[in-house]
């Protein structure tokens, strides 16, 4: 593993392909699920100082609060429920520009204005969902989506979530 985080610098592609490998190395030999979810939210957020980085995982029918960077959170979100719920069903990548227009929208921060929720699938099934809060409007988009589908993919590659 990684023994020290160098924080990227520059535009978000070069952000997230400098991150990509970093998190590569780090959860490369950690076969725990929820430790490298945890240093996964940790660097997520150190690198683009988002306002929540986390997880829920699918536990029991229902997701439930992993590893997450950021102010207390809902613990609970049932199916179809939330943007979180909602990636969850579709098992796809939900990016809401505004999370005012988005109906049904859980504001466990009324400070977060923008999200985007990434699912990650085992064998076609969610199992869990890595969400981010921003604090500004209109924070995430395709670049955000292709490479933090490509971070998701790192995390379920070999773990078998427990
Ligand atoms: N806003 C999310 C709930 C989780 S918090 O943002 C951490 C949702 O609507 O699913």
């Amino acid at each position: 593993m990684a023994e020290q985080f160098d924080i990227p610098q520059g535009t978000k592609e070069e952000r997230y392909e400098a991150l990509l490998p970093q998190i590569a190395s780090v959860v490369e030999d950690e076969p725990d699920l929820i430790a490298n979810m945890a240093n996964v939210a940790s660097m997520l957020h150190e690198a683009f100082g988002f306002w929540w980085t986390g997880f829920y995982r699918v536990l029991d029918g229902v997701l439930v609060l992993g590893p997450f960077q950021g102010p207390l959170a809902c613990t609970r979100i049932k199916l179809g429920k939330g943007v979180c719920g909602t990636a969850w069903q579709q098992a796809a990548t939900v990016v809401v520009p505004d999370v005012d227009q988005f109906p049904g929208h859980i504001a466990c921060s009324s400070a977060s204005r923008s999200e985007i929720v990434v699912p990650l699938k085992q064998a076609g099934e969610v199992v869990a969902v890595l969400d981010i809060d921003s604090a500004e409007l209109n924070t995430f988009d395709e670049v955000d989506k292709c490479y933090l589908e490509q971070v998701a993919a790192l995390l379920v590659a070999k773990e078998v979530v427990s």
